[in-house]
């Protein structure tokens, strides 16, 4: 099983959090090949992306939205099909007022119109803060370090129980 962790991160805090989000995964399911992608860096493994059976996307929240380079590739991939695939959303801001469940509610939005099955990471044996994907605050990261790992192993644990 494949998992791509597709992000963007201007300032480090998405990565960090995708890099937790990865540790998370591979805690509890060591067989899954995990691949973090930064869109920045021109880090797309096309080939590895339509063989995943999950993708996660993550951006920082700019303005509310999520970051125009994350909205900017899913404009650019339409032809990527991404169709069946489990999603997972996270973002990163300033403030949890500052738009966070708005960006979120974007992320999801593609990934519906991609034909993805949804997931919210929320935890079902074991307990995360989050509803509808996960967030991480800048200057907050490494001490909310566990909510993304169990983020990451929800997700895993959704896509394991649809995919085997
Ligand atoms: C252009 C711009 C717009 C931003 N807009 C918001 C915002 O609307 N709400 C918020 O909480 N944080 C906002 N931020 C803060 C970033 O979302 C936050 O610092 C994020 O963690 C940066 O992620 P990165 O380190 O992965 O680049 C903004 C930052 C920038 C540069």
């Amino acid at each position: 099983m494949k998992i791509s962790i597709v992000y963007v991160s201007q300032t480090g805090n998405t990565e960090a959090v995708a890099e937790y989000i990865q540790d998370g995964i591979l805690a509890k399911y060591p067989f899954i090949q995990v691949k973090l992608m930064d869109i920045r860096e021109n880090e797309m493994d096309m080939e590895f992306l339509e063989q995943s059976n999950a993708v996660i996307f993550g951006a920082p929240v700019y303005f509310t939205s999520m970051s125009w380079e994350l909205k900017k590739w899913f404009d650019h991939s339409f032809k990527v099909n991404l169709n069946g695939k489990l999603g997972a959303a996270f973002v990163t801001a300033q403030s949890p007022a500052g738009g966070t469940d708005t960006a979120i509610m974007e992320i999801l939005r593609h990934m519906l119109l991609k034909g993805m099955l949804v997931s919210s990471g929320r935890g079902k044996k074991t307990a995360n803060n989050f509803q509808i994907g996960a967030v991480g605050l800048a200057g907050n990261l490494e001490q909310c370090s566990e909510q993304f790992e169990i983020f990451g192993e929800c997700v895993a644990q959704t896509a394991v129980e649809l995919f085997g």
